[in-house]
């Protein structure tokens, strides 16, 4: 049988500049009501000029590998859509910065599908013995491509950074990650994009229109798309697991807009308390948010050891993909 990547340790980390709804109030024509109404969120954390992702990469993995009692691994994959710069990955300088020089780091981008894109690249680099262990990050700080003036996507994302720390193990074992399902619909880009900035706008040789330098998203869409790919991806997981819907414990999901998570727990009929919500703290933190809500509820002592849990996520590309473990005995740090 081949081996599996099992989770033995769970951290993360938020900047400490909080922006509540009140403060963006202050700046755009928005109200918290609106904001609270319409997605939940009633604060996000947000990083300080000169900052950048890899910071809270490095903080997150940290305590990653104190969570699981190790001091290193043998690779480090980082989800995360908003690099240090854009060229080289941000993942090597996070991996040496924990003290990890010389093993096998790279970026993977996914936007806010990212962990769990990762979560499989890992899973897969293990199975097939590359490593025995890896440090899996998702990280991303929109705060950095964020339109000032656009009140939307300043209401919805917060910065943030999420880790666990993975170890070969067998697949029934409690912390075993199964059941992966991943999918994309590249027809579909437009829904979330940066314009310029990349490979087509820069082989014009024009500068870019400083308005398609910033992140951009058509909100309707998205959520039609989101409810729908997350829970059709959490049907076939829970098949593969041989499991019913019904019997999952917990649904740890990609934290978009709590509208969203609370239209998914319609469609699959189960109760919205099943799912673990931290958006009204973080708001949308893209690559984080699984592994940032997964170690909130930890720590609140919320997920126990044995409970049936499932992981999924959407995002930009489009994207999508979602796993399933039964809940490790973990050390919170
Ligand atoms: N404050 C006040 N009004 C706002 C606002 C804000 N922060 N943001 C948008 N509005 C306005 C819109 O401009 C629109 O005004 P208009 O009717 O004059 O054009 C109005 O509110 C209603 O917008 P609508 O799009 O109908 O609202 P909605 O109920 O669909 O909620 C989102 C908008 C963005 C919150 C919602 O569509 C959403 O969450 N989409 C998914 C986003 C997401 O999850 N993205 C990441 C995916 S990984």
């Amino acid at each position: 049988m081949s081996r599996a990547a099992v989770v033995a340790g769970l951290g993360s980390w938020v900047p400490p500049t909080v922006v509540s709804n009140a403060e963006l109030a202050a700046q755009l024509d928005t109200s918290d009501e609106w904001i609270r109404t319409r997605t939940g969120i009633r604060q996000r954390h947000v990083i300080e000029p000169g900052s950048a992702t890899g910071d809270l990469a490095v903080a997150a993995g940290r305590r990653a590998l104190a969570s699981a009692g190790v001091d290193g691994a043998d690779l480090v994959v980082l989800a995360t859509s908003t690099p240090d710069q854009p060229c080289p990955a941000t993942a090597p300088e996070v991996a040496s910065r924990l003290g990890l020089t010389g093993v096998g780091a790279f970026d993977v981008a996914a936007v806010c599908t990212g962990f769990v894109y990762a979560l499989a690249t890992a899973a897969g680099l293990l199975a097939t013995g590359v490593g025995d262990s890896a440090l899996v990050i998702g990280a991303d700080t929109f705060s950095t491509i964020l339109d000032p003036a656009d009140r939307t996507t300043r209401a919805i994302f917060g910065d943030g950074a999420g880790a666990v720390l993975l170890r070969a193990g067998e697949p029934g074992e409690l912390g075993a990650l199964n059941g992966f399902v991943l999918g994309s619909d590249g027809t579909r880009r437009e829904l979330i994009e940066v314009p310029a900035g990349g490979s087509r706008q820069r082989s014009t040789g024009r500068p870019a229109d400083p308005a398609d330098t910033y992140f951009a998203m058509q909100g309707k869409p998205v959520f039609a798309e989101a409810v729908a790919m997350m829970a059709s991806s959490i049907r076939t997981t829970t098949e593969r697991m041989g499991w019913s819907v019904a019997q999952i414990d917990h649904f740890v999901l990609h934290q978009a807009n709590a509208r969203i998570l609370a239209a998914v727990a319609q469609r699959l009929e189960v109760p919205l308390e099943r799912f673990v919500s931290n958006i009204e703290r973080v708001g949308n933190t893209v690559a984080a948010s699984i592994p940032l809500a997964m170690a909130d509820a930890a720590r609140e002592g919320r997920l126990g050891a044995g409970q049936r849990v499932v992981l999924a996520g959407f995002g930009g590309g489009l994207t999508w993909g979602s796993t399933a473990l039964t809940w490790p005995d973990l050390k919170t740090v």
